[in-house]
């Protein structure tokens, strides 16, 4: 596990002179980055990467053969083929019945979409399963499959600017047919002993439902899943409805309402207890744990109210309308930030990790990237928010104390293996240098620009580009317009070059 790894490294030194500072030792000592638990860090092959803060963001790539198909990847860098052009998803709606024993599903994708160009045929992305009927407003459909995308030809062309509706029957094993390393990596659907677990990031979606599947087309959703007495159902929203069918299985019909990137999505089913708080700001805090394990993992869920009510406080409104953790009963080796439903595995329940994964809904979740090369937009503002945190609940020479320690720490990692943060490729997306260093770039930035200007960078980025998409590009001259400050030099020294750049000077 990475933080085993990270942690027997550590000198006894630095546990002590951390302990020193740490009221909560545990949660703090195997630090940063304990979402993930890939050996760290992943050395990268010896070479000089010519990286610089790019002029512009990702236009889509894939020019389709016939100007009215949509075209079948958004342009994405690093996963080309994610994602759609030609029309603009507005809400999915799905109606999933599962079969927990023979591990299948039975499902109704009703999808709301908009034109963005005039379309004789557009693709959705979808691995596995067997399509039943494809519609499109009502009249049947054509379609072609071809590894993960579905193409569609309606029977009739869809001008521009047209709202259209989809809807596909399919049933299947989900995962079947989709490519090994997606679900070797519980990317995507897993049914596991007694439960379901969804962990999207970044491209598991489609192993569940057919989806514009990149960050750039956010939507609502509609989550209407029927499942076997007496699993229970959790998803992202809020729980609308709850009906008990009279041959011994309950639908629970769950709402997303905030645009919601897709490998955000999630449905979460096994023996749960439902846990219900309320932050001072009133959101409320609904919590879905293990019946099992309950007694062991939910002391530390219950900081999630206070930790919301000080993130508020830094960085603004809490960007949706509940929150809450799912725990499974499962050996998972990382976290992920659902919106609105963090999804843990049993052992990887502390404070830091919630802490983390809080801050994502807000940074990722709220602000989606622009293209996953973003990345560090991500990971190292969430891992800075647990700095953040322990300056609050611990004081600031507790967080300077595990920020001097983390940077020392982190210098040990030979200049070859040094991941570019701001450009980690797709195979180094979740390294811990885009976690541990992504938090010194905030923190460089920070010393540079002062407390003040720092703080309401992070508040403008917040507020405005909610619901919505940014790209490091659009970070930086947001940080630039703010501070007045010219800040190329420091954010290509931290974000683009190997060699690890000094802290600033206090
Ligand atoms: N975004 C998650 C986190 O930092 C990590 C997800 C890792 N993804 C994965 N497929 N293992 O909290
Ligand atoms: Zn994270």
């Amino acid at each position: 596990m990475r933080q085993i790894s990270r942690f027997a490294s550590l000198t006894v030194l630095a546990l002590l002179s951390l302990a020193c500072f740490c009221v909560a030792p545990c949660a703090y000592i195997g630090p940063v980055a304990p979402f993930l638990s890939t050996p760290m860090p992943t050395p990268a092959p010896a070479v000089v990467v010519e990286t610089r803060i790019p002029d512009d963001t990702p236009t889509p790539a894939d020019t389709p053969e016939d100007s009215s198909y949509g075209a079948s990847g958004l342009g994405d860098s690093y996963y080309p083929l994610m994602g759609n052009g030609g029309y603009d998803v507005q809400h999915y709606d799905l109606a999933i019945v599962v079969d927990m024993e023979r591990e299948h599903i039975d499902s109704v994708a009703t999808i709301d979409a908009l034109s963005t160009q005039n379309l004789a045929r557009f693709n959705l992305d979808l691995w596995g399963f067997d399509i039943e009927s494809v519609q499109v407003d009502g009249q049947d459909a054509t379609f072609e499959r071809d590894q993960g995308e579905l193409s569609i030809t309606p029977a009739d062309s869809i001008p521009e600017g047209e709202p259209f509706t989809i809807v596909i029957i399919y049933s299947g094993k989900p995962g079947e047919g989709a490519p090994p390393g997606l679900l070797d990596l519980l990317e995507g659907w897993n049914f596991y002993e007694g439960g379901v677990l969804v962990a999207g990031e970044p491209g598991g979606a489609d192993t569940w439902f057919p989806v514009n599947n990149h960050p750039l087309d956010k939507a609502t959703y509609t989550f209407r899943v029927t499942v076997a007495e007496p699993y229970v159902v959790a998803a992202n929203g809020v729980l609308e409805e709850e009906i008990a069918n009279t041959d011994g299985t309950r639908t629970y019909v769950w709402v997303m309402d905030d645009p919601m990137a897709s490998y955000l999505s999630t449905i979460a089913i096994s023996n749960f207890e439902r846990v219900d708080s309320t932050t001072k700001s009133g959101i409320p805090i609904r919590s879905y744990l293990d019946a099992d394990i309950r007694r062991e993992v939910e002391e530390p869920t219950t900081r999630i109210p206070e930790i919301i009510d000080y993130f508020e406080t830094v960085f603004g409104p809490y960007p949706f309308d509940e929150c809450g953790v799912v725990i499974h009963e499962l050996d998972l080796g990382f976290a992920l930030e659902n919106q609105t439903l963090i999804v843990m595995g049993y052992q990887f329940v502390n404070e830091d990790v919630i802490v983390h994964e809080l801050a994502h809904q807000w940074f990722g979740n709220s602000i989606s990237l622009k293209s996953w090369q973003d990345i560090w937009l991500n990971e190292g503002f969430a891992t800075y928010a647990s700095t953040l945190w322990i300056e609050h609940t611990q004081g600031a020479q507790a967080a300077q104390a595990y920020m001097d320690m983390s940077y020392e720490y982190f210098k040990e990692i030979p200049e070859h293996a040094m991941v570019i943060i701001g450009d980690p490729g797709p195979d180094n997306l979740f390294d811990w240098a885009v976690y541990e260093r992504g938090a010194f770039t905030l923190h460089a930035l920070r010393l540079t620009v002062g407390d003040e200007a720092f703080f309401q960078i992070l508040r403008t980025y917040a507020d405005r580009y909610h619901d919505d998409n940014a790209g490091i590009v659009d970070f930086i001259a947001l940080a630039e317009e703010i501070s007045g400050q010219e800040l190329d030099d420091l954010f290509q020294a931290w974000l683009y070059e190997q060699a690890l750049p000094p802290m600033p000077e206090q």
